[in-house]
């Protein structure tokens, strides 16, 4: 079966803007997240507190963060590594954090300068401390599916990973196609391999075409929340093969069509893209961006 209700979790102003090769100046990210908050988003992922030489496109997360106008009801959790980047978040009153882990050695250190062992002792601290503080943690694991220099990430290692990042007390683990290479099957029996199906989000990239069948696949297996960015932008800088997220618009156009309620404003979330792709200066990918666009 399918559920009633999906949750999208959007991570354009992240996911999306951290790869960009021009650098967005701040008026227009907060601007960005006005509007969709505006479109009915009631999770998005506005920033990164990472070191701002590894990623220099969201140096100004602190800026964005202090001058946001933020809508009762909607969160606004942000990316955060280690200790350093929680206080920045904390000193911002961030309400919700990510802690972003990797299911293979090799991405562990290109991501995160850290070993697949040693990633867990930079964690461990974050979530504590965040828990502390009342706030909600979510964990991601990249690579879920196949990693550009390992090739495919075997299923038992991943669930390795997400089980213990669920055990710090994480409250939902996103499980990342950080370069789009899984197909539906695979998704079935990843989703299978976890205790707690409930608890899991899938974030799907692009780049072959397979976003949206994947998705399918995740919510026939009990999966309810899904991660998107509004016009299909994203990427990881430090995974080259790495293109855009599934669009939220593309997953709108089939959760309507198969009865399913979102609350976002599909017309409101189409003309944001088309700002946004001007401002960047190139399309949007998403095929329902194009197709409602036209004339
Ligand atoms: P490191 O070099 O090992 O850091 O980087 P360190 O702990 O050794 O610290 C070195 C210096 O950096 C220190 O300064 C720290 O204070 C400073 P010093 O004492 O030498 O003057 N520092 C910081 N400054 C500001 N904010 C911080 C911070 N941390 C340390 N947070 C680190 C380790 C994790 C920091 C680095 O590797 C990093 O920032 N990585 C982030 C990479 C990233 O953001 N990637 C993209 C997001 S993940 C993604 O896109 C995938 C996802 O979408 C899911 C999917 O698609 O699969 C989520
Ligand atoms: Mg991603």
């Amino acid at each position: 079966g399918l559920p009633q209700q999906v949750t999208i979790y959007e991570v354009g102003p992240r996911d999306g803007l951290q790869n960009e090769s021009a650098v967005v100046p701040v008026e227009v990210k907060a601007e960005f997240i006005h509007r969709l908050a505006d479109a009915g988003h009631k999770v998005i992922e506005a920033t990164s507190f990472v070191h701002p030489d590894w990623v220099p496109q969201l140096a100004d997360a602190g800026e964005l963060l202090a001058g946001l106008r933020r809508k009762p009801g909607v969160r606004y959790p942000v990316l955060v590594p280690n200790l350093r980047g929680l206080d920045r978040a904390l000193e911002l009153q961030a309400d919700e954090i990510a802690v972003f882990a990797s299911a293979t050695e090799t991405f562990a250190a290109k991501n995160l300068n850290r070993s697949l062992e040693s990633q867990f002792e930079m964690f461990e601290p974050v979530v504590a401390r965040a828990l502390d503080h009342g706030l909600k943690v979510r964990a991601y694991v990249s690579m879920c599916f196949g990693d550009p220099w390992e090739g495919p990430t075997p299923i038992r290692q991943v669930v390795a990973v997400g089980e213990r990042l669920l055990g710090l007390g994480c409250h939902e683990l996103s499980l990342g196609d950080t370069i789009g290479v899984g197909t539906p099957g695979h998704v079935t029996a990843l989703i299978g391999a976890f205790r707690t199906p409930e608890r899991l989000a899938v974030h799907f990239h692009d780049t072959y075409g397979q976003a949206l069948s994947n998705t399918l696949a995740a919510l026939r297996a009990g999966v309810t929340t899904v991660d998107a960015s509004t016009g299909g932008i994203g990427g990881c800088p430090y995974a080259e093969s790495a293109t855009g997220n599934l669009a939220t618009e593309d997953l709108v156009w089939m959760l309507r069509g198969l009865g399913i309620e979102t609350g976002l404003d599909l017309g409101k979330l189409v003309s944001t893209s088309v700002w946004l792709a001007e401002l960047l200066g190139r399309p949007s990918p998403s095929r329902v961006v194009q197709a409602l666009s036209k004339g």
